[in-house]
């Protein structure tokens, strides 16, 4: 099956909201021919997002905004914390959840990431699930097994329309801004394991129909050996994201 592919950027705690415009102006002139196979998303902070719209709302680009987290209580007493209503309002219709830096750092359980994405389903919007092992459990030989139950502690009572909602982000832990990444055969093995776990779930067209990224440590210069596996869909990117030139190339990379 031809999977249409996905380059996301996840800019972390990076760019003001003045930086955040170059950087979007950056990525929107590099915007080019071939750009339209891929479904290409912006993730900034969500201080940021107002200001990246006001370049890529309004340009010639398709290109997508998505925020890095959000609560899955539409409003309320809950500090610091974003609504899908408001990241809906602001022209969001994309969000990542379950970032191995949110569960590590800021205690999120496969309980909240459930919550998220049946929030950001109900409400239309395209969810990016991460998953991911640490190097003990990769050195361990539980690599697979641990991402698997990740994959179905995050789609729990889901259907497969549902579903079709959800991408699922493959990124080990031991490969997040190190510089080391995983091989495409690691990457492969593992995407092809989501996507049985995923088939189990909910059944093969389902499966067979969404989008795998991998991300770790991807930059214009090791990508290809992800883009060329069967199973890896496109990339969710880091550091290479923050610089318009390395977020262009692995968009044309994709294309
Ligand atoms: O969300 C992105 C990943 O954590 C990858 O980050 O490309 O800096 O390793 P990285």
């Amino acid at each position: 099956m031809t999977r249409r592919p996905i380059i996301a950027g996840n800019w972390k705690m990076n760019m003001t909201p003045a930086e955040s415009v170059i950087l979007s102006q950056g990525i929107s002139n590099r915007y080019a021919r071939g750009w339209d196979k891929v479904d290409v998303v912006v993730c900034p902070p969500a201080i940021d997002l107002r200001s990246v719209f006001t370049v890529l709302d309004f340009d010639k680009s398709n290109i997508d905004v998505g925020a890095q987290n959000v609560h899955w209580e539409p409003s309320g007493a809950f500090t610091g914390e974003i609504s899908i209503p408001m990241l809906k309002d602001v022209g969001c219709s994309w969000c990542i959840v379950g970032h191995s830096e949110r569960r590590e750092m800021f205690g999120e359980t496969d309980g909240d990431v459930n919550r998220k994405v049946r929030a950001l389903v109900d409400a239309k919007m395209c969810a990016i699930v991460c998953v991911g092992e640490s190097l003990s459990m990769r050195d361990g030989g539980d690599a697979v097994q641990f991402v698997c139950d990740q994959v179905r502690a995050a789609l729990a009572g889901l259907d497969a329309q549902e579903v079709a909602f959800v991408t699922v982000a493959y990124e080990p832990i031991w490969a997040i801004g190190t510089g080391r990444t995983a091989t495409p055969e690691q990457a492969q093995e593992m995407a092809a394991a989501i996507r049985a776990t995923v088939a189990e779930l909910v059944g093969q067209e389902a499966a067979d129909a969404m989008r795998v990224l991998y991300g770790g440590s991807m930059k214009p210069e090791n990508a290809d050996g992800f883009l060329a596996c069967p199973d890896v869909d496109g990339g969710l990117i880091g550091g290479a994201a923050l610089k318009a030139e390395d977020f262009a190339a692995l968009v044309e990379a994709a294309a």
